[in-house]
């Protein structure tokens, strides 16, 4: 006879040994979970990757990408802004690992690359708990280069471009040393950083540790958080609620966004050349923000009205990537288009704000900025 279960059952086999000795096995039925399939890769193209901050958005996106090749992936993260669910469709799959750690404490593992991402990235998350913006950016980039040392791997850095702070020269390239408040309220993620690189080179001139320098520029995309107050969460929301949308200042300021699945493009390429100067990652596309609130209005619908507010402090006046260096040594420029990525992020948004009214504890106000 031909048993059937499903999932929830409850198995019980009681196997008579002899008079007096059983033994009882006891079997949970359980849906099989299914992974989306990976490539095979052989033990020589096959790497063990480490991505710290793995569960958030950017990191996430990565995870999947290398998961889907066919690598070996150890995410290490503590969930201040990342969430096991933007992975848990790898959670038990044999290439794949997460570990609840936080990187200000030393790792030993073997790894073959480490992208370093962990780090709290849109103003209201690292403004929260300054200090530990920088120990995350200072001690967790020194505990990851150590790693990265110890096991001769090498580490690609998600630095940013607040590292150019309020720049004085347009579009940014990699030369710029940068126009940074050392003791504002953004210090701790734009000095953070900028240590963060240091320590990169320092590494790379004493120990001729491998490490790569992404300079990310504003990013966005599906599992971005709702509620980080970055410009496309903040006027996407907003719409989506049939809320005023919030400029800060006169609207006149600029910023380019790329879609995250270029930047996951560029990091991969750069972390595989040969390359270890910085590299602005980036879409040079530039819109003010005013013009930037009408595109999300219009793709939303709605009758959101759009309102100034008063300007936040050391809010950079204009943000643009020159990625020429991008385009010559990786061969890379996002291929995206801004509605293609906008309407793929409310198409995320929309389904975050059903799940969210229905369990309100995922949804807290912040206050907002780029
Ligand atoms: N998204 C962007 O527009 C952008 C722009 C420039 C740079 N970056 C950089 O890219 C990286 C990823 O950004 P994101 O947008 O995915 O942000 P995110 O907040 O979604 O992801 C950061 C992840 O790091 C984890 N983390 C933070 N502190 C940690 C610690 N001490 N130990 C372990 N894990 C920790 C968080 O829990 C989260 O999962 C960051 O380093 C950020 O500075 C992002």
């Amino acid at each position: 006879m031909v048993m059937e279960y499903r999932s929830g059952d409850r198995v019980v086999i009681d196997d008579i040994l002899s008079d007096n000795i059983y033994t009882r096995v006891v079997i949970d039925i359980q849906e099989q979970k299914v992974y989306p399939e990976v490539a095979f890769l052989n033990v020589k193209d096959r790497k063990r990757i480490l991505i710290t901050g793995g569960a958030g958005f950017v990191g996430s996106h990565l995870v999947d990408r290398l998961m889907m090749e066919g690598h070996e992936v150890t995410v290490v993260d503590n969930f201040f802004t990342g969430r096991k669910r933007n992975v848990e469709h790898w959670i038990g799959h044999e290439n794949f690992e997460l570990l609840n750690h936080d990187v200000i404490n030393p790792l030993f593992i073997e790894v073959d690359q480490v992208y370093h991402l962990a780090s709290p990235a849109s103003p209201p998350n690292y403004m929260y708990n300054p200090v530990k913006t920088i120990k995350t950016n200072t001690i967790g980039t020194n505990n990851m280069l150590g790693l990265t040392k110890r096991v001769r791997g090498r580490l690609l850095l998600a630095s940013t471009s607040e590292v150019y702070g309020d720049p004085e020269i347009h579009p940014q390239n990699e030369d710029y040393w940068g126009h940074v408040n050392p003791i504002g309220p953004r210090a701790c993620y734009d000095e953070g950083k900028r240590v963060a690189e240091t320590m990169c080179y320092a590494y790379h001139r004493q120990d001729g540790t491998e490490i790569r320098v992404a300079r990310i520029f504003n990013t966005f995309g599906p599992r971005m958080h709702l509620n980080d107050g970055r410009v496309v969460s903040n006027f996407i929301l907003q719409s989506l609620q049939d809320k005023p949308i919030t400029i800060y200042g006169e609207g006149k300021q600029t910023r380019s966004f790329q879609y995250v699945s270029d930047l996951v493009d560029g990091l991969i390429r750069l972390m595989n050349s040969n390359y270890s100067m910085p590299v602005n990652i980036g879409n040079p596309d530039e819109y003010t923000i005013g013009d930037f609130a009408k595109i999300i209005k219009g793709l939303v619908g709605g009758n959101s009205k759009i309102v100034k507010k008063p300007p936040m402090t050391d809010d950079p006046r204009k943000r643009k990537p020159d990625i020429t260096r991008a385009k010559n040594i990786l061969g890379w420029s996002p291929k995206v288009q801004l509605e293609v990525g906008l309407n793929r992020t409310i198409e995320y948004f929309k389904n975050e704000l059903r799940r969210t009214t229905l369990d309100g504890r995922h949804f807290t106000k912040l206050p907002g900025g780029a």
